[in-house]
């Protein structure tokens, strides 16, 4: 179907419904539980009359358990006796096509939605809009447009657990925009400049292969690195012979950067192979070394004049205690740039590319002192953009290691995960056997599992890396929502008596009676929720709660409402309908958390 038909199928379900006023921000033909909500706030609103529609709608929450929607009086502050409004509603209520019933306790009035509309409207709209991979999607950021910054590893360094959390979020940061409707532009600020170059450049010529660079330059470039740290630790010289080397690059000697651009490329390609294995794409990779000289020097002149700026034996730093941010070096003895002076140039250069409405850098709270200093600074240079510029921080991670010790490399982990994962598999063997690509099917499990676990809880808190909790298949992990979604992904492999289905206007949902197939279709209706929350909160750990208890709620079903063995044939496909749109709502959620879910394993 195309996107007129599908939408105008939902339109046309709805107006044969009792008709709803329109509420500004409401999307109901991609938000059906809009809909809902707005019924209501019409009722209320008609026995209290002092509300607006908008007012109330604002108000209806999700109810507590069996309860689809509750209002707290008092919010409304309407003065007088709560129990003498909620009678007034009660009185002027007449159950309708959408709202059945309505509840008074205490503070609240809890509304029951009614049961045939909630199942037909529901599975009209995932079935439509996830044909085009659009179920959980609205359109509030049309026209707005953000760049995003994460994963930004340092070349020649190893690739650690904050950079691995930066692209696990960014990723999702990236969906999650994206499905409010804003144009995203992803960018890969990689570490590709600075003394640690030069540093490299002087090992390189006596510890570098060609061949080893081609295999593998990042592992090569790395082991190059570390060293001639070595070396550097016990002969001063070679710091010397780097720092100068360096000034060259600077100062754009072509001899000294025609190596560092192969590095550099090289190193890049191999990242883009690892991020494709975790599901993760840039538009564009950039870096420290690309920004231009310039900015850096208007900004240093431009603090110089503001007085913020302090010479230290040569080395210029802008004072930032007055709003309690320390001191920085902008520019070194040398001359030559740094990190938070590139920071700030190349703030502005993306700011005259982009034009963006919002840019989002996914970095460690670590660095927190270091975003503040340079969203600080340009707000000081009197940038009326600087507002639009936030942080998206987390916590660390602690204990990351591989069975053969640290892992510095983002292919470790990923190998890792997936070795892990193999092993566990292979402990069931009768099910092993019947996988027919285990290597693969373990490393996206294993993946799945580090992610899960990575977006379980909110950002800012630490956890403990834990291979055995994240890949077990008990428990709230990434492989018990993969294992969801390949049960559910099996049903139409196991059922074909009853495919095809038939157009969703004759299947009979009225044949879906069980209180947990409602529990079901109620969840799947609240995903473009979670989907808007997430956009507010910056939170994976909202869309990861949705999947888990979606995955709980389906797991209750399965014993009662059965599909195979079911002799009424009509109600066999009402329920098959059920869970395949279960299947499309939790895949959309693995989807958004940047997961590829499995149709078997
Ligand atoms: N490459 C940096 C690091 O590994 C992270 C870059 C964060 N982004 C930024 N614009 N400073 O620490």
């Amino acid at each position: 179907a195309t996107a007129e038909t599908s939408l105008s199928l939902i339109s046309s379900l709805i107006a044969n419904l009792p008709p709803l006023p329109q509420v500004p921000g409401t999307e109901p033909e991609r938000a059906v539980l809009d809909s809902f909500r707005i019924a209501i706030a019409k009722f209320v609103v008609e026995a209290l009359p002092s509300l607006t529609v908008e007012q109330v709608y604002n108000g209806v929450d999700y109810g507590k358990k069996g309860v689809d929607f509750t209002i707290a009086l008092p919010r409304f502050r309407l003065g007088g006796k709560v129990d003498e409004h909620a009678k007034k509603v009660l009185d002027k209520f007449q159950p309708d096509d959408w709202i059945e019933n309505v509840v008074h306790d205490k503070n609240f009035l809890h509304f029951t939605c009614r049961t045939p509309t909630l199942f037909r409207l529901i599975l009209s709209q995932v079935h439509d809009l996830s044909q085009k991979s659009e179920y959980g999607t609205n359109t509030s950021g049309n026209g707005k447009k953000l760049v995003i910054e994460f994963s930004s590893p340092n070349i020649a360094k190893s690739f650690h657990v904050g950079h691995l959390r930066s692209t696990i979020i960014g990723a999702f940061l990236t969906n999650t925009y994206k499905a409010n409707g804003w144009d995203v532009t992803s960018v890969n600020y990689l570490g590709d400049w600075g003394t640690q170059f030069g540093l490299i450049a002087v090992g390189f010529e006596k510890y570098g292969s060609e061949e080893e660079l081609e295999k593998d330059a990042i592992k090569h470039l790395y082991d190059v690195y570390v060293k001639v740290n070595a070396d550097a630790a016990e002969n001063p010289d070679v710091k010397v012979q780097a720092a100068s080397f360096f000034k060259r690059m600077e100062d754009g000697d072509e001899s000294a950067l025609v190596n560092w651009r192969k590095w550099r490329e090289l190193s890049v390609q191999k990242y883009i192979g690892e991020y494709e294995r975790l599901n993760v794409k840039f538009d564009h990779y950039i870096g420290e070394s690309l920004v231009g000289k310039e900015w850096q020097d208007k900004a240093l002149e431009k603090l110089t004049e503001m007085n913020l700026i302090d010479d230290h034996e040569g080395a210029k730093l802008v004072n930032l205690e007055k709003y309690k941010m320390g001191k920085a070096v902008l520019r070194k003895k040398d001359g030559t740039s740094i990190y938070l002076t590139r920071d700030i140039g190349g703030a502005i250069e993306r700011y005259e590319k982009y034009k963006f409405d919002k840019m989002i850098y996914v970095v460690g709270a670590q660095q927190d002192l270091h975003l503040s200093q340079f969203f600080k600074i340009l707000e000081l240079m009197g940038f009326d953009w600087a507002n639009r510029l936030e942080h998206v921080n987390f916590g660390m991670v602690l204990g990351m290691s591989t069975r053969k010790g640290t892992a510095v490399f983002l292919n470790e982990i990923i190998k890792e995960a997936a070795s892990v994962m193999h092993d566990q598999m292979k402990k069931n063997e009768e099910k092993y056997k019947s996988v027919e690509n285990p290597e693969e099917v373990s490393q996206e499990i294993g993946i799945t599992g580090v992610k899960i676990q990575d977006m379980a809880a909110k950002r800012i808190n630490n956890y403990n890396f834990n291979w055995d909790r994240m890949l077990s298949f008990e428990g709230d992990t990434g492989p018990y929502l993969q294992y969801a979604h390949v049960r559910l992904a099996s049903l139409t492999r196991k059922n074909p008596e009853l495919l095809p289905l038939p157009p969703p206007g004759q299947i009979d949902t009225s044949l879906l009676t069980e209180p947990s197939a409602r529990d079901i279709a109620f969840l799947l209706g609240s995903y473009p929720d979670v989907v808007k929350t997430a956009l507010k909160t910056h939170e994976p750990s909202g869309v990861v709660t949705f999947a888990f208890r979606l995955s709980h709620a389906i797991s209750s079903a399965w014993e009662t409402v059965i599909v195979k063995g079911e002799s009424d044939i009509e109600k066999a496909r009402a329920r098959m309908w059920l869970y395949l749109c279960a299947r499309d709502v939790l895949g959309a959620a693995l989807r958004l958390l940047s997961i590829r879910p499995l149709e078997r394993m």
